[in-house]
């Protein structure tokens, strides 16, 4: 049995991967690990220093030396904020250009093995929700419990839409589908952590479900799962 319990949920673009890994973690009172938002960092970090994004080895760099900070805030929609180099970027990271800067640095192996070490970092007692592409495949393979939230496109561009029409100024729906589209083939056919579920994931197809219902899904097989491994 592993130390600490490890919860790993993958999925793609607009799955709903966060809010149930926000809920998922509050109810259970475990830290959470979001690594979209380091891939986010890093490509929002090569933008700021004008990094090329075909150079492995700067963007390898700036992975490793990534100055980040995690502050919690205690308001659920905003859970925490992030410092990139002391400079609050919390909404920053969260446009569609920042994603698609993400999945551009993401197929790099060298850079997915600089933050390796900073991922296995956040688990810590009492335990971690890790949201991601490749949490239960790759970085955390002993997870107690792997889920894979998934959508169709459509749904899954609507719920993005939704989220950032107030923040996003100039956001379209038809933009965002197609930018899903791409996103998911490149998240999808990359050589390195390549998005699917694993072996042993419990696969949920939210299309046609309200947040509840996923939520209660997950947490039934969640609260299974920690409750045999207690056993
Ligand atoms: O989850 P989020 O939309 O913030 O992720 C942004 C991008 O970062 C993804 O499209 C993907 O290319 C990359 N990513 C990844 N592996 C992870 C998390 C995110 O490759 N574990």
């Amino acid at each position: 049995m592993q130390s600490v319990p490890i919860i790993a949920i993958d999925g793609p673009s607009g799955s709903g991967k966060g809010v149930i890994t926000q809920m998922l973690a509050t109810e259970l009172g475990f830290h959470i690990l979001d690594s979209g938002a380091l891939y986010r960092l890093i490509g929002l970090a090569a933008r700021k220093r004008g990094v090329d994004f075909d150079d492995e080895t700067a963007l390898a760099t700036l992975a490793r030396e990534l100055d980040v900070q995690f502050i919690p805030t205690g308001d659920q929609q905003n859970p925490l904020r992030i410092l990139l180099e002391g400079e609050d970027v919390s909404a920053e990271i969260r446009t569609d250009a920042a994603g698609v800067d993400a999945s551009r640095v993401a197929p790099l192996g060298r850079v997915r093995a600089a933050i390796g070490e900073l991922q296995r970092s956040f688990a810590v007692a009492p335990g971690l929700v890790a949201d991601g592409r490749d949490m239960g495949t790759v970085v955390f393979t002993d997870a107690v419990v792997k889920i894979y939230l998934t959508a169709s496109a459509q749904a899954r561009a609507e719920r993005r839409y939704n989220q950032l029409k107030d923040k996003d100024i100039g956001v379209s729906l038809h933009a965002l589908f197609k930018s899903i589209q791409d996103r998911d083939e490149r998240d999808m056919n990359r050589e390195i952590a390549p998005l699917k579920p694993a072996e042993d994931a419990f696969v949920i197809d939210s299309t046609a479900m309200g947040i509840d219902e996923v939520f209660q899904t997950v947490r039934a097989i969640v609260q299974k799962a920690l409750g045999e491994e207690k056993e």
